[in-house]
């Protein structure tokens, strides 16, 4: 028997018979269902696309009740065990895992790309003193816009590999100068010597010291953690990357759309939230009070639910075991005996349970983030580093998926219906 859904319209007894395909009809093959007169046919109605596939995608997989996440078919816990940041971007970009000699060549042209422009750092110097990093960081991202028109070519190849070197190999660099920015400290030159993210580490930390030696132990977990960030399928800000660059615009300004959208308390504002959270919690005493507070509704769980998974976030086990080894270094974060303690009554709780409400990356990650030394306000740009490569990755598929056209929603008008004009002396 053929994959179709039939319909029966009860209003006329019409029978519409719609195929099936991977699991979803099309929209558009409902229009065929004319809701009244000669109007353009049946549309669904589904604000914050709960269940609308905008896309074919062959980038990630997400099973969010069995809690799996997977880049390419590859689990993620075995990637945060054994692949490194940069390596998994190239998995992303590209689909395979490099060979040795594409992984050589793949390093050495990032590690080529980092230099900024001199005038993107005139311009980062023109914001103010404590401008928060993330908007210091997607104005810049949308400023290169105007630094690489070439970047318009969208439908040349080797135009859009060389914004995919310039994206993924800048981003530190852009978010590293808007940290010292921040603080007031000059902007360190990328170390061609030191790994991705060892190199991070020198641009954000350095001090007077002639060579900036990273902690391994530090640089082992900040590649861990941008591994579990590298992509998420269709969020919040792939869904703005993808409705942006549906216009054919240039990448830079498609993905200061998607920090934007990273930006929000929601997404990947969350670990920021979370430890504001935290530091008004305050104490152990507290934790109940607080929870009590979220159940009636004033407020909500920072760290815990997610959209898609509906089980323990995947990313978020890694992260807990990251944890441990860092805060060995760095010394416990005082907010985490908190955090615990929020994860335990939040887990055998009613309200938690029955909505399937777990922990999700970010619950633990600021925490990390905050031993390591990076005040709140970095961690939406510790974000949007590696989710670079999975933006660029989702854009790309997108620009040279047939299917696709510019994104356009259509809405139900429920406004004023059709009425005249009233000069001002008439009205109220
Ligand atoms: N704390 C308390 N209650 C919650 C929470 C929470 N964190 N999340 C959801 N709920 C409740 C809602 O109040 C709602 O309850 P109701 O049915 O009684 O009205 C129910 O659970 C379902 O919530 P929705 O808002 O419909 O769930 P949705 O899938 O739209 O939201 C979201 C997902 C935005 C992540 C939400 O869980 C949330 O706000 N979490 C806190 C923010 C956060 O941690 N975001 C990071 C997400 S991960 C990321 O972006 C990388």
């Amino acid at each position: 028997m053929a994959d179709t859904l039939t319909i029966i319209d009860n209003r006329t007894g019409q029978k519409y018979e719609v195929p099936i395909t991977d699991g979803a009809i099309r929209s558009t093959d409902l229009r065929q269902i004319k809701v009244g007169g000669d109007d353009a046919g049946l549309v669904t109605y589904d604000p914050a696309f709960m269940n609308t596939a905008a896309c074919r995608s062959r980038i990630t997989y997400i099973d969010g009740d069995k809690g799996i996440l997977e880049y390419r078919g590859y689990p993620i816990e075995q990637l945060a065990e054994n692949s490194t940041y940069l390596e998994t971007a190239y998995l992303i970009l590209f689909g395979e895992l490099p060979t040795q000699a594409q992984l050589t060549e793949w390093t050495r042209q990032i590690t080529f790309h980092t230099m900024l422009h001199e005038n993107i750092k005139k311009l980062m110097e023109g914001f103010q003193y404590d401008a928060h990093p993330m908007g210091v960081f997607l104005s810049t991202v949308g400023a290169f816009s105007t630094f690489y028109p070439d970047a318009k070519k969208i439908f040349d190849e080797q135009s859009r590999q060389k914004q995919v070197l310039r994206l993924v190999a800048k981003v530190p660099s852009i978010a590293a100068y808007a940290y010292r920015h921040s603080i007031g400290r000059p902007y360190v030159y990328p170390d061609n010597d030191l790994s991705f993210t060892g190199n991070f580490l020198n641009m954000l930390f350095k001090m007077t010291e002639l060579k900036y030696q990273p902690s391994p132990v530090l640089e082992r977990a900040l590649d861990i953690l941008f591994i579990l960030h590298a992509d998420h399928e269709q969020n919040c800000s792939t869904s703005a990357m993808r409705g942006i660059g549906s216009s054919h615009v240039d990448p830079y300004s498609a993905m200061a759309g998607a920090a934007a959208a990273l930006y929000g308390p929601l997404h990947g504002g969350a670990n920021e939230a979370v430890l504001r959270m935290l530091t008004e919690i305050g104490s152990l005493q507290n934790v109940p009070a607080f929870i009590k507070r979220v159940k009636a509704g004033e407020g909500r769980l920072m760290g815990f639910g997610h959209r898609v998974y509906k089980s323990y976030d995947p990313r978020a086990k890694i992260i807990k075991k990251t944890a441990d080894e860092v805060f060995e270094v760095t010394g416990k974060n005082p907010l985490l005996d908190i955090a615990l303690e929020l994860e335990r009554i939040a887990l055998q709780d009613d309200y938690f349970v029955t909505r399937k409400l777990y922990p999700n990356v970010d619950f633990y990650s600021g925490l990390i983030y905050q031993a390591m030394g990076f005040p709140v306000t970095m961690f939406p740009v510790l974000f949007a580093i590696p989710r670079t490569s999975g933006w660029i990755a989702q854009w790309e598929e997108m620009l040279l998926d047939p299917d696709q056209k510019i994104a356009r929603p259509r809405q139900l008008y429920i406004g004023a219906a059709k009425r005249d004009y009233a000069p001002l002396e008439q009205r109220g």
